[in-house]
């Protein structure tokens, strides 16, 4: 998408042929840098840290993160050590794992010699389709936006997302902001309430800042309002991401989605789930009892950062010392409270039907 009219992706490799460059979304929204990733260190630290994150952006820098290895030492020691370095990163989105089990595939058979161009146009391959998939994902979710706007009077459709499952999610578009993006650029009148996102404020930070680049109207709201909003008739219909999709539709996503699909359910609001297949884990069908929650620094919670307006970055505590902290990164929704999966085939019932009925070939394997 757009950054002052300058079209990004959020990860691409340079004129060097052989580095990696991604946007440092740490920075943002007060500073736009980009970091250049050498080592399959660099890449895993990348991930860690969260410089980049969102489960399709995470999934392609694991697979540049094998091109860096396989340019490094394209050895079988090196290949496994670097399968297993980037594996631990983050343990949550299950594009993860989907994209190295994708490199190991193509690249054991391999000799050494052939190892290294494979694996970064398999790399580049695999940010490509990530591309396609997610205009696909719009091109579906802008029908469910239509039908919201048919039904209003002044053709307003507020739509309520969570967390940032957008272009800087993923390598462009997003997921729950294709259909989004799409409504705006075809001239719909589309409005976006953007939930903060704590603790690490992914909507207030990121969400809002590619929504307002691309110049879609959009409101930052804490993340308890979007219940009230709904009993008020303020929002049309939600739509997040997800970092896993369990074989039955449960989602797992970003901590406090599970609250807002409560509210919506209890509010008669159409509750959407924009997914790359990618991101279906076919090997579970209950989420809650089988999707590893990542759970993160205490500090993330305890603490804040943010802009003083002497232009300085500057983080502050906003809890008593002593008190604990528990930071549990994602919830699962259960698939009950999910209206609908927009994925790149299609919009499949959040069941094992549904997603087998879009996915055959996989929902077999
Ligand atoms: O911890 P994050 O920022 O990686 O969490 C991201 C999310 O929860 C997104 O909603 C999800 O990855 C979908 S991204 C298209």
């Amino acid at each position: 998408m757009k950054v002052d009219d300058t079209a990004y992706r959020t990860i691409w490799v340079p004129e060097d042929g052989w580095s990696v460059v991604i946007i440092d979304q740490t920075r943002l929204p007060h500073e736009f840098a980009q970091v250049g990733l050498r080592t399959v260190e660099d890449a895993a630290r990348a991930i860690e840290i969260m410089q980049v994150r969102g489960a399709p952006l995470i999934g392609a820098t694991a697979a540049y993160g094998m091109a860096l290895a396989m340019h490094e030492d394209p050895g079988d020691s090196s290949l496994a050590a670097a399968l297993q370095r980037l594996g631990r990163t983050r343990p949550t989105a299950v594009n993860l794992r989907w994209a190295l089990e994708e490199m190991r595939r193509v690249l054991e058979p391999l000799g050494e010699n052939a190892r290294t161009a494979a694996a970064y146009a398999r790399a580049a391959a695999l940010c490509d389709e990530d591309v396609a998939i997610n205009r696909q994902i719009g091109e579906h979710g802008l029908a469910v936006i239509r039908a919201a706007a048919a039904g209003k009077p002044d053709g307003q459709v507020n739509v309520l997302t969570h967390c940032n499952a957008g272009w800087l999610a993923t390598v462009d578009w997003g997921t729950a902001t294709s259909p989004i993006y799409q409504a705006h650029d075809a001239g719909m009148n589309i409005h976006v309430w953007v939930d903060e996102t704590r603790p690490r404020n992914q909507g207030a930070s990121l969400t809002a800042w590619e929504l307002g680049r691309h110049g879609v109207p959009h409101t930052v709201i804490a993340d308890n309002v979007g219940g009230h909003l709904m009993q008020h008739g303020k929002v049309d219909l939600c739509i997040t991401g997800t970092d896993r999709t369990t074989a039955r539709g449960d989602v797992a996503n970003k901590i406090g989605t599970y609250l807002k699909a409560l509210a919506a359910f209890d509010n008669d609001v159409p509750f959407y789930v924009a997914l790359p297949s990618p991101t279906i884990d076919w090997t579970i069908e209950d989420g809650v009892a089988s999707i590893p929650i990542e759970e993160r620094s205490a500090e993330e919670v305890s603490h804040m950062t943010g802009r003083t307006e002497s232009g300085t970055i500057e983080t502050v505590s906003i809890v008593p010392e002593g008190s604990a902290c528990a930071n549990f990164a994602f919830d699962v929704t259960p698939a009950r409270l999910v209206t609908g999966l927009i994925t790149e085939r299609g919009i499949a019932a959040a069941s094992r039907e549904g997603l087998a009925g879009l996915f055959p070939e996989r929902a077999d394997g």
